[in-house]
């Protein structure tokens, strides 16, 4: 299955040739993904759950395929894949899940839990509301590239912690975690690790099995496939992950995630997840190279200009640039022909200063001064160059 060639619509340069450079906020969905959707809206309707009428198969093979697909681009077993509402909903449920699987068995059995201070909201918060609970949570620092230093999660385990939790590749900054060696430490340690890999999948080799992840949170929209669609990744052996039902009802979901399915969105993941696998040597150096393209230009057009997170290990489509004194907020009006972040997109939309930025040592003035541009899948070498045009007129 090729990229489609066809450009989605709106991220194309008919809007007032406008410059879409937001893809880790979101990404178009995929013609093909849309196309093999389209069904499952119209003739093919019928509820999975439905074992009595081809109504009802040929949804659930729909489900069945899309399970491959999905599971197939992480290197994991279908029977390990729940879909559910997105990245957020599976990086709450592994925590609520986990400590209620503990408590169920010994409410009284101390809980430690152990995650970075440059996480996604989703598990910043969640972490927030378990800790309300009663749980231990210990958010480590990180070095000044955003990554967790292996010296110092060994240091902060404790004989009760449970769970290890680190993001793959940062939503804002880019930069990899070193998921393998963290991943030999947990399993040392006898502790689940998860990871939040929505950044990560369809941009760097995933392979959950031979990596050693026992849980993976990850979304159908960052990789153009539609929204309020994930997938949490359990594994079934070695260890077999035990965490209890995140909704119970009906059952669908081996009992964890009962709701009828949501059909379309769900074939439309799995051919999402396919077009990246088979893509992702080939779009991985294509989007090194325009990042590096834009890197170069933008260092070149606007002096002191600076990067944040990893040099090299980061994300192939990420650039985070701080320009000192010059704060983004005043930019922004200024960027009306490109679509920028200048923190995470799942924020307010109010100005808030970025936890990430700050955890990887910026000063809340240096964060202020802060742009994250995020190349994607119909990013052209041209939009690029008019994109530092754009900037350097603006800044
Ligand atoms: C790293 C990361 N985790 C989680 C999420 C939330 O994903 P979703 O929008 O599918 O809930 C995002 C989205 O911005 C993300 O970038």
């Amino acid at each position: 299955m090729e990229t489609s060639s066809e450009r989605p619509m709106g991220t194309s340069q008919q809007q007032d040739k406008a410059i879409y450079l937001d893809y880790n906020a979101t990404t178009p969905v995929d013609p093909q993904v849309f196309q093999a959707m389209e069904p499952y809206f119209k003739e093919h309707f019928g509820n999975p759950a439905s074992a009595g009428h081809r109504w009802g198969w040929v949804a659930e093979s729909a489900v069945t395929k899309a399970r491959a697909q999905v599971a197939s681009a992480i290197g994991a077993k279908s029977s390990e894949i729940t879909f559910t509402g997105g990245a957020t909903e599976s990086n709450n449920w592994v925590l609520f899940g986990l400590i209620s699987k503990i408590r169920e068995e010994n409410p009284y059995e101390p809980i430690h839990f152990i995650t970075s201070c440059v996480e996604h909201s989703s598990i910043m918060k969640a972490m927030g509301a378990v800790q309300k609970m009663g749980v231990e949570v210990d958010f480590l620092p990180v070095n000044r590239y955003g990554q967790v230093e292996i010296e110092t999660l060994r240091k902060a385990l404790k004989p009760h912690t449970k769970l290890m939790s680190f993001i793959w590749v940062n939503n804002e900054i880019g930069t990899i975690n070193p998921i393998p060696e963290i991943a030999r430490l947990a399993k040392e340690a006898k502790i689940y690790l998860h990871t939040d890999a929505t950044q990560a999948v369809g941009k760097i080799p995933v392979d959950v099995t031979e990596m050693g992840i026992d849980l993976m949170s990850f979304s159908a929209h960052k990789i153009y496939g539609p929204k309020g669609t994930g997938a949490l990744y359990m594994r079934s052996k070695d260890p077999k992950v035990q965490i209890n039902p995140l909704i119970y009802g009906g059952g669908q979901e081996r009992g964890l995630r009962s709701g009828t399915l949501n059909v379309p969105a769900i074939a439309g993941f799995g051919v999402a997840a396919e077009i990246c696998q088979k893509n992702l040597p080939l779009e991985n150096q294509r989007m090194t190279e325009l990042r590096n393209f834009l890197w170069s230009h933008l260092q070149a057009a606007i002096p002191g200009i600076r990067l944040n997170g990893h040099p090299t290990e980061r994300a192939p489509n990420n650039l985070n640039i701080t320009l000192p004194g010059h704060k983004t907020e005043m930019l922004i009006p200024r960027l009306q022909k490109m679509g920028v972040s200048t923190g995470s997109a799942c924020g307010t939309g109010a100005m808030v200063i970025s936890h990430v930025l700050t955890g990887i040592g910026l000063t809340s003035e240096e964060a202020q001064c802060s742009l994250r541009l995020s190349l994607g899948r119909w990013t052209t070498q041209e939009e690029l160059t008019q994109a530092v045009e754009i900037l350097k007129g603006a800044w």
